[in-house]
């Protein structure tokens, strides 16, 4: 079976890009024979932003409950959290040794904040931890320690990943053939989801529509999505809409056609939100159901990362071995 492989850091509530750029695809994924889903909570990828306890608790169990409300089955899927497989950490300083400095650099994220520091007049390393800067490293530790062939992930990630085999390609030069090279997939119309402004939707700029929020709250947040103001006759094109893209991402193939035509004949913004809200909450309504419980069992969601993380342990530690016998870590 291929290994797929992709988590969600805690550094806030899950929302509709989270869902649409890797959620579901890597769901689907799941759903496949051919495959072995590893899939995780990243709290301490979260620990580079969130150094509050009980928001990095809540969160994390928010992202665990997500998975499994949505239908992740433990059963069939290695399902942990980051923080409860050692090995992961030990790989990374071991990956750190194979990493240029000058590659982490060239990380997106840590780049921007950069520039954004000189932009406003800061120094250019103002508010970076070392965890952001060697955020990359511990992803790739992430992925190679499961010898993970495929990677589910929305746009943004695609650079990491780029990274992560960077890196695994420099080991295996240095020592032979040992990880193997990841790919990401993604998913191409949905691999930015706007958010509420139009910009990328990001938990850092605010403009999230989280994926459980109470059917109130979602209606009003579907109400914010910015659009133009275009009278309700006029044609609208329905592949430059926010709105519409949501849409058929909820929506049956029918519903998405009639949709689409509508869009294309004249619908008001308004109608188009109240039909977006509509398709939307009869698609959520069970899972949050289900991911509301989860949250008020905690005692539940921790046994079974504890034992998604036991079998998580069984694959890894072996070959964590073999890594280290490679590079002359050799205890007997
Ligand atoms: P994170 O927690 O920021 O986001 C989780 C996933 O959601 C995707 N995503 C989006 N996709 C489409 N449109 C958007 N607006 C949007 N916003 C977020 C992200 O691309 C991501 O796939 N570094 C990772 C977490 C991580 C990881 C890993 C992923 C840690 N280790 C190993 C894969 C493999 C992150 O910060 O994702």
């Amino acid at each position: 079976k291929k290994q797929v492989l992709t988590g969600i850091k805690p550094t806030g509530r899950v929302h509709l890009g989270n869902y649409i750029g890797a959620i579901k695809p890597a769901l689907e994924l799941a759903g496949n024979e051919l495959y072995q889903p590893a899939y995780f909570v990243a709290d301490y990828h979260g620990l580079t932003k969130i150094h509050d306890k009980e928001e990095m608790n809540q969160l994390s169990r928010g992202i665990a409950a997500t998975w499994l409300a949505l239908g992740l089955d433990p059963e069939k899927a290695i399902f942990y959290r980051q923080s409860d497989v050692p090995e992961i950490f030990e790989l990374s300083w071991i990956l750190a040794c194979f990493s240029p400095k000058g590659l982490m650099n060239r990380a997106h994220a840590y780049k921007s904040i950069v520039e954004e520091n000189l932009h406003t007049g800061r120094e250019a390393d103002t508010g970076v931890n070392m965890g952001v800067f060697t955020y990359p490293i511990l992803m790739a530790a992430d992925i190679l320690l499961f010898q993970t062939e495929i990677v589910p992930v929305g746009k943004d990630q695609i650079q990491h990943v780029e990274i992560a085999r960077d890196i695994a390609e420099s080991f295996n030069h240095t020592y032979g053939e040992t990880f193997t090279l990841p790919q990401y997939v993604i998913e191409e119309e949905t691999a930015v989801l706007p958010g509420l402004d139009g910009r990328k939707m990001s938990k850092s700029y605010n403009n999230t529509i989280p994926l459980f929020e109470e059917p109130k709250k979602l209606q009003k947040l579907i109400n914010k999505i910015k659009t133009d103001s275009s009278p309700p006759e006029a044609p609208k094109d329905p592949d430059d809409s926010i709105i519409f893209s949501l849409y058929k991402e909820f929506a049956t193939e029918l519903q998405t056609e009639e949709m689409r035509n509508r869009f294309l004949t004249g619908i008001g913004w308004g109608e188009a939100k109240k039909e977006l809200f509509e398709v939307m909450n009869v698609h959520l309504e069970e899972p949050r159901e289900r991911y509301n419980e989860l949250m008020a069992s905690p005692d539940k969601l921790n046994e079974m990362l504890l034992h998604g993380a036991e079998k998580a342990r069984k694959k890894t530690r072996p070959f964590l071995e073999e890594v280290k016998m490679k590079i002359g870590i050799i205890h007997s």
